[in-house]
Formats: structure tokens, sequence, C-alpha cells
């Protein structure tokens, strides 16, 4: 009973390419707030969207390696270009739950969707397909539109999630997707859920999917399912590990978490 007690009050592992991932943080911690969090932001080697399959599985398995020897009892992979190219990898190498971002923003498009959905990533997550085969498998009649938008990162790490600048790009990214007609948008990378209020303006009446809502909410389902909710009453601590250069790691948190963190510690991976 004891050592049962002891994983369950192990804390969760989140980690992402770098700070995108922090929106999925904010949704673990809003949902269980009693969990204690530890998150890896790989700040040394992003961006992971324009690398190839190999090397982005690579990296995701020494995040993991690294969760694990922080006690971790499940592995929330915050990155949807990690969880694209290396999720069932990482599933088949390791034992503890590990669950990706793709299969929770698919499910909640699906949910709502009256049978168009358009899904907006990476370079490497649109032309890994994941999120298209995970459609197509569960509704082959889903018509679906995908577009990878490079430049949507660059803006969210400079602070332009709204102005000039940002409008002409979601309207440059996703013109095509008006004219489809698209009623559904996947947000399939963690960096999105900042400019969904831009996007939102600009699609209108589309129904946004954020994969960070969802991934927390199959995170909650994946702990009770193996009993390992923890059970203590108090709030959680989080622990926040990157790979560089704190300064931006933490101007960033700012503006994803709405408030400050503790400072981060510089580990290698
Ligand atoms: N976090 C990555 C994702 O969700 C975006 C940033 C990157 O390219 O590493 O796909």
């Amino acid at each position: 009973m004891n050592n049962f007690n002891n994983i369950r009050n192990q804390p969760i592992g989140v980690f992402d390419s770098g700070i995108g991932g922090l929106t999925v943080l904010a949704e673990i911690e809003r949902l269980m707030p009693g969990e204690n969090i530890i998150y890896f932001g790989d700040t040394a080697r992003v961006p992971y969207g324009n690398k190839t399959s190999a090397t982005v599985k690579k990296f995701s398995v020494e995040n993991v390696l690294f969760l694990l020897e922080e006690r971790v009892k499940m592995v929330v992979v915050a990155c949807n270009t990690s969880s694209a190219l290396a999720l069932d990898y990482l599933n088949n190498i390791f034992r503890i739950p590990i669950i990706g971002v793709i299969e929770s923003g698919v499910n909640k498009a699906l949910a709502v969707t009256s049978g168009k959905i358009g899904i907006i990533g990476t370079k490497a997550t649109i032309e890994s397909r994941a999120y298209q085969r995970n459609i197509a498998k569960k509704n082959k009649k889903i018509k679906i539109f995908s577009k990878s938008c490079p430049l949507f990162v660059p803006l969210v790490e400079e602070g332009l999630v709204n102005g000039e600048i940002t409008k002409k790009t979601i309207q440059m990214y996703l013109e095509s997707f008006k004219k489809k007609k698209i009623d559904t948008i996947i947000l399939g990378c963690t960096h999105y859920p900042l400019l969904k209020e831009e996007i939102a303006k600009y699609l209108q009446k589309v129904n946004i999917v954020d994969s960070a809502q969802e991934v927390a909410s199959h995170a909650k389902d994946v702990l009770g399912h193996f009993k390992l909710i923890s059970g203590k009453k108090a709030k959680g601590n989080n622990k926040f590990c990157i790979s560089d250069e704190p300064k931006n790691f933490t101007n960033f948190a700012k503006l994803f978490l709405k408030r400050n963190i503790p400072e981060p510690k510089i580990v290698n991976v």
C-alpha cells in the first residue's frame, strides 16, 4: 500500500521542444491542481518541427529518460511534432503511461464537426499525416484539409499574438480553409492556442479544437484508470527544467501561464 501511495504522489512529466507545452501544463494544472508536475522544455534543440523523424525520435527518448530520472508516474508529450513522429516508438520502449496530443485533439474534433476538418501544424506534423490517419481510422467520411504554418511558431515566440502581421499571416495560411468552408479546425501545435482568438476572428463560426485542453482531460482519465491520481489535497508543485538559457523561457512562461514561475533548472539530456 505504501508503495502504491508513493507512485500516486510522484509527479506527472510533461515535455515539449520548448515553451509551447506550457499551454498543456496550464490545462493539467487547472484540471488536476493537486498534482506535482515536472516540465521539460528542450530549448537547446527547438524547433523539432523541421527535423527528421529519426532525430525527433532520438530527442523524445532522451526527454523521457530524463523525466524518468525525476521519477515521473506518467509522461505527457506536449508537443505535436513529437507526438506525431515518436509516440508509438516511445510506447514500445517504456513501461509507464505515455500519452500525446493527437488522439485527444482528433476525438474532440470528431465530436463537434459536421464533416469538414482543417488541421494546422508544423511541417513535420503535417507531413507525417498522423492527424489525417487518426481521423480516417475513426471516420472515413470526414473531409480533411491540412496546412503547415511554419511562421506561427516564431510569431508567438516574438509575442506577436495579435496585430497586423499576425492577421496577415493567418489570412495567408487559412484563406484556403475559408474557401473550402471547413467547420472545425485542429490547432495541431502547442504554440497555436495563443493565436486562438485571432484565428477565431478570421475563420468565424468554426469550432476550434485546442489539443492542450483535450490532452489534460485524457491525462486525468489515464491516471484514473491506473489509480494513479495524487491523494494529496494541497496544491501541487511545479518544477521547470530546460536545456538552454533560462531568460527567454521565463519571459515566455509569463506570457503562456500569466504568472511568474520559479527559476528553471538547466539540465543536459
Ligand atoms: N512544440 C512544437 C509542436 O507542438 C512546435 C515547435 C517546434 O517546432 O518544435 O509541434
